[in-house]
C-alpha cells in the first residue's frame, strides 16, 4: 500500500517535470520568435551603416548626398524624399518602406527595383542587413 502511493506520486512529480520543462520550452520558443522579429544590434547596425554613409544622411533634416536623406525612411513610400531627383523606377515603385521590403531592397537593390539608379552591390549577410535596419530605425525615434 505505502510502496503504491509512493510509486504514484513519484510517478506524478515525474510527470509535473515533464510539463514544467514542456512549458517553459514553449514560452522560451514563444518570446524569443517575437523577439527576433526585430532585434537586430544598433551598434553592429552603425558599422554597416558605414557603407550607406557615403551616398546617405540618417538625421533629421539631413542633406540629400548622392541619395536621398533616410531619417524617417520606415513607413515613407519611395522616392518621396522632397528635393531629391529619384530615378523613374524609384518613384514609380511606390514600395512603401517597411522591415520586409527593406531587407529584399538592401540584398539586391538593383533586382528589388530593376533600373534605380542606386549603386550600391547590396549586402549578402542577412544579420547585417538586420542590424542596420535596427540602426535606422533606431535613429529615426
Ligand atoms: C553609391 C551611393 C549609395 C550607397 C552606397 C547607398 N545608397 Fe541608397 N540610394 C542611393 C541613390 C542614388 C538612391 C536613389 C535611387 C533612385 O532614385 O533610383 C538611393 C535610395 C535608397 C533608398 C530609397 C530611398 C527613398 O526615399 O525611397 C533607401 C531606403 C536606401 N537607398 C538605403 C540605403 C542603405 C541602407 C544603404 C547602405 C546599406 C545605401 N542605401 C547605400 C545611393 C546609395
Amino acid at each position: 500500500m505505502m510502496k503504491q502511493l509512493n510509486d504514484s506520486l513519484w510517478g506524478r512529480g515525474i510527470i509535473l517535470i515533464f510539463w514544467t520543462i514542456f512549458f517553459c520550452a514553449i514560452i522560451t520558443g514563444v518570446s524569443m520568435g517575437v523577439s527576433s522579429v526585430f532585434a537586430g544590434d544598433v551598434d553592429a547596425g552603425k558599422k554597416v551603416f558605414r557603407k550607406c554613409n557615403v551616398c546617405h544622411t540618417l538625421e533629421e533634416g539631413g542633406k540629400k548626398k548622392i541619395g536621398p536623406n533616410l531619417f524617417g525612411i520606415m513607413g515613407r513610400q519611395s522616392g518621396t524624399f522632397e528635393g531629391f531627383k529619384y530615378s523613374k523606377a524609384m518613384k514609380t515603385a511606390a514600395v512603401t518602406w517597411n522591415v520586409d521590403t527593406l531587407t529584399q531592397y538592401l540584398s539586391n537593390p538593383k533586382a528589388f527595383i530593376p533600373g534605380n539608379k542606386m549603386a550600391f552591390p547590396g549586402i549578402k549577410k542577412p544579420e547585417q542587413i538586420e542590424n542596420v535596419i535596427t540602426y535606422i530605425i533606431e535613429k529615426s525615434k
